[in-house]
C-alpha cells in the first residue's frame, strides 16, 4: 500500500503522520509492502523541515522526523499513491478539487475515521497555538496509525 498524508503546510501534522506510520512499519517489518509520505496542500514552507516544535515532540516520544522536507500535493499523487490521509475538513476540500476522476476521490480519507470511525473529526492545527497543541496532535496521530497498521497487517 502507497499512503499519503496530507495536511495544510506539512510541517506540523502530515511529517508527525508520516514519521509515526513509517516508524510502525518499521517495527512490524512491513517496509517491502508499504511505502509512505506527506505533503501539504499549500505552497509557503515548501523544502522546509518539518516545524521545531513538531520535531521536538515527536522526538520526546521516539519518533524522529528531522529528515522530512515540505513539498506540495500534486495531481499526480493521486496516481502515485492507493490511500491518502488529510487532518482536517479543509484539507479535504482541497485536495478532493483536485481530484480528477471517482477513483481518485475515494482514495481520499479524513485520518481520524481510522480511530473515531464515521466521526469525521479533525486534526487540529497545532501551528499558532502552545506546546499542548502539538501534544494533542501526537496522541491523535499515535492511535490513528495504530489503527492503520493493524488494517496493514491484515
Ligand atoms: P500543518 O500546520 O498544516 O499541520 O503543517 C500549519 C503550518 C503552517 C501554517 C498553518 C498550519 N501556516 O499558516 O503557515
Amino acid at each position: 500500500m502507497r499512503i499519503l498524508m496530507v495536511c495544510l503546510g506539512n510541517i506540523c501534522r502530515s511529517p508527525l503522520a508520516d514519521g509515526l506510520l513509517k516508524k510502525k512499519i518499521t517495527e512490524k517489518e512491513l517496509m517491502h509492502l508499504h511505502s509512505v509520505d506527506s505533503a501539504g496542500t499549500c505552497d509557503n514552507h515548501i523544502g522546509q523541515d518539518p516545524d521545531t516544535r513538531m520535531q521536538k515532540t515527536a522526538t520526546s516520544f521516539g519518533c524522529s522526523i528531522e529528515d522530512l522536507r515540505a513539498r506540495q500535493f500534486k495531481v499526480q499523487d493521486f496516481n502515485d499513491f492507493d490511500l491518502i490521509y488529510v487532518m482536517d475538513q479543509s484539507n479535504l476540500e482541497n485536495v478532493l478539487s483536485l481530484a480528477r476522476t471517482e477513483e481518485d476521490k475515494i482514495k481520499v480519507k479524513l485520518i481520524l475515521n481510522e480511530s473515531h470511525p464515521n466521526k469525521n473529526l479533525e486534526v487540529p492545527d497545532p501551528y499558532f497555538g502552545g506546546e499542548n497543541g502539538f501534544i494533542e496532535v501526537y496522541d491523535l496521530l499515535d492511535k490513528a496509525t495504530d489503527c492503520i497498521i493493524k488494517k496493514l497487517e491484515e
